[in-house]
């Protein structure tokens, strides 16, 4: 679904050039949560955005669906850490928002805008304007907008690190509960061990400077996965140390 093959970005500037990621080859599968994972300034972000089409690579090149990646596509959707919402618009029409953006017709997205509200737990929620909300709700609107367009490919930036533990756990679990029932391919960056032991079928380490895949760790717990009481707790932990190694090595 996703292919980097020799993948690096550059920076340059008035201060010199900073090699933000080198050598990068990763395949990710239709259907797979991958989480990209690394402590910040590894290259996490440049990453997403090389695959999203938002910027070039220096070298080497990234294809999704077999086509090379030159400008963004539709069947990729990105989120972020801040939900950027629009405040003058309601719930129901920022998540709308693509709809618009596109010029596809509302009326065909209008039930799909309802169905992602109410499984995300904002039923009732359409008609508030943003600043109505809490930070966990807004991004669970900004999650819904993400995926109103059916989205095959997800880019998130560190969604929920702007949110506190119980809402980000809680935003996990509506997370997984998607990407089962819409099999979307997801790529997933965090600086978060636990989230990426949550989340992922595979985690992606990155190293500093320049970033480079250090190693990548299959995640082999069933799901829907949990951190509270019939959690795997033995093989969660047993993830998240070795998770911790690779990146304090
Ligand atoms: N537009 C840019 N111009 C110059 N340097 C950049 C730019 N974007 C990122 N960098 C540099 O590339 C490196 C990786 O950045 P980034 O991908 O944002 O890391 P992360 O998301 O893992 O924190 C950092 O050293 C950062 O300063
Ligand atoms: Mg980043």
């Amino acid at each position: 679904m996703i292919r980097l093959s020799g993948v690096s970005r550059t920076f340059s500037g008035r201060s010199g050039t900073v090699e933000a990621l080198s050598g990068i080859d990763l395949d990710v599968a239709e259907g797979e949560f991958v989480a990209v994972l690394g402590r910040s300034g590894c290259g996490k972000s440049t990453l997403l955005r090389l695959v999203a089409g938002l910027l070039p690579a220096t070298t080497g090149e990234v294809r999704v669906s077999g086509d090379r990646v030159t400008k963004p596509r539709r069947d990729m959707a990105m989120m972020f850490q801040k939900p950027a919402l629009l405040p003058w618009r309601t719930v129901l029409d920022n998540v709308l928002l693509p709809v618009q953006f596109f010029g596809w017709k509302r009326a065909e997205h209008r039930d799909r805008a309802h169905e992602l509200l109410a499984m995300t737990g904002l039923n009732g929620f359409e008609k508030r304007l943003p600043h109505e909300l809490s930070g966990g709700m807004q991004q669970r609107v900004a999650l819904c907008r993400s995926l109103i367009g059916n989205p095959r490919v997800m880019l998130m930036d560190e969604p929920f690190s702007a949110l506190d533990a119980l809402t980000r756990e809680e935003l996990s679990g509506e997370l997984q509960r998607v990407h089962m029932e819409l099999n979307t391919t997801i790529v997933f960056v965090t600086h978060s061990i636990d989230e990426a032991v949550l989340l992922a079928d595979r985690v992606v380490v990155l190293s500093p400077r320049p970033g480079r895949i250090r190693e990548i760790l299959e995640i082999k717990i069933p799901r829907p996965r949990t951190l509270g009481r019939g959690a795997h707790l033995e093989d969660v932990a047993r993830c998240s140390a070795e998770l911790h190694e690779l990146l304090m090595a």
